[in-house]
């Protein structure tokens, strides 16, 4: 039975969350998987590289108690040597809009031939082909299914579930944060208030405009369009609309006439292309996004299998939505895949 080191490289909440995963399922993982792992390295701004291959205490570190550093790595690079690193979690926190600096982080692990986890979107969008290309040279895998809907399998349902089939239509809700607001909207709420309450809700990106200007779904739309559409989409081609100019009086008219707003994400296939959208839109009565209750998201996927296409639909529920919970158990099962394929 392999024991594997695992590097932490993050200890935030989806951290924190992931150590506690890793506990609970110490044993599940031995008995119906062969998995054994330490914990050998764990970094943060605050803390500083630390790396002990002989395996930190993860309990103690949660508990706040830092176990001693035995080496003195200085960067990311000697931090994985000293670790003796299998498998890089990446869960910094890091610009989807550049993926940086977490793209230069999974690049170092996977030239060290250790296996790599992400939490962040942003290097799938821009680095994807390149990881990928490198993660098949060093036979290891480059794995990032808590970046899209955290909780729900978009990615390796897809790719384990559906083989030989090609995804030709998306179309969802793929931000809460903006959902949120909305439902806010049509119950009176200003948008200034509409905001701090997904921001109490603890959905919002760190800074909002992110959401609300249509960012955070176009870049989990290149995601998407990027894995599982083979297209390299770019930000800038995604056609994107925010709700900032969405007035409550309309948007509660149109809650009671039963065809609310949606901020409506979509890829359709055209030739060797892709069209993207992120944009407002009132839906039908009777469409499923309009039963969307506030923070869920939604994912429908159309394959070419049938005439007509072959839908499947992802729900993520209201709770599950951007928990820290959710993200690192989508991190722990990409762990299982890598190690396990
Ligand atoms: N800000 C994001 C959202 C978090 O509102 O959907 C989950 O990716």
């Amino acid at each position: 039975i392999k024991t594997y080191n695992l590097c932490i490289l993050g200890f935030g909440n989806v951290g924190r969350a992931l150590a506690r995963h890793l506990l609970a399922k110490r044993e599940d993982l031995r008995n119906e998987y062969g998995i054994e792992w330490r914990v050998t390295g764990v970094a943060t701004r605050r803390m500083g590289w630390i790396a002990d291959p002989q395996g930190i205490d993860l309990e103690a570190l949660l508990a706040g108690n830092v176990s001693p550093t035995q080496t003195e790595p200085r960067d990311v690079q000697e931090w994985l040597q000293a670790a003796q690193a299998d498998v890089l979690f990446e869960l910094t926190s890091t610009n989807p809009q550049t993926g940086q600096p977490a793209i230069d982080y999974m690049r170092t692990a996977l030239e060290l031939g250790a296996h790599v986890v992400t939490a962040n979107k942003g290097p799938v969008v821009h680095a994807y082909v390149e990881l990928e290309e490198l993660a098949q040279r060093k036979g290891k895998h480059f794995l990032f299914e808590a970046t899209v809907m955290a909780g729900a399998p978009i990615f390796s349902l897809y790719q384990n579930s559906l083989p030989a089939t090609k995804l030709m239509r998306f179309r969802g809700l793929l931000n809460a944060t903006s959902n949120v607001i909305i439902n806010e909207m049509e119950q009176g709420k200003n948008f200034a208030e509409a905001v701090k309450r997904a921001q109490e809700l603890g959905i919002a990106e760190t800074d909002p405009s992110l959401d609300v200007d249509g960012w955070d779904a176009t870049v989990k739309l290149c995601a998407i369009a990027n894995v599982l559409m083979d297209v390299p989409l770019k930000l800038e081609e995604v056609q994107r609309e925010g709700i900032r100019e969405l007035q409550p009086a309309e948007l509660q008219r149109a809650r009671a006439a039963g065809t609310p707003y949606k901020q409506v994400a979509t890829l359709e296939r055209v030739g060797q292309d892709v069209v993207a959208r992120v944009q407002t839109e009132q839906v039908e009565a009777g469409d499923p996004l309009a039963a969307v209750s506030p923070a869920s998201m939604l994912a429908h996927m159309e394959m070419d299998i049938v005439p007509g296409g072959l839908t499947v639909t992802l729900h993520l529920p209201e709770d599950e939505t951007a928990g820290p919970d959710a993200t690192a158990y989508d991190v722990m099962a990409d762990f299982i895949r890598a190690v396990s394929a």
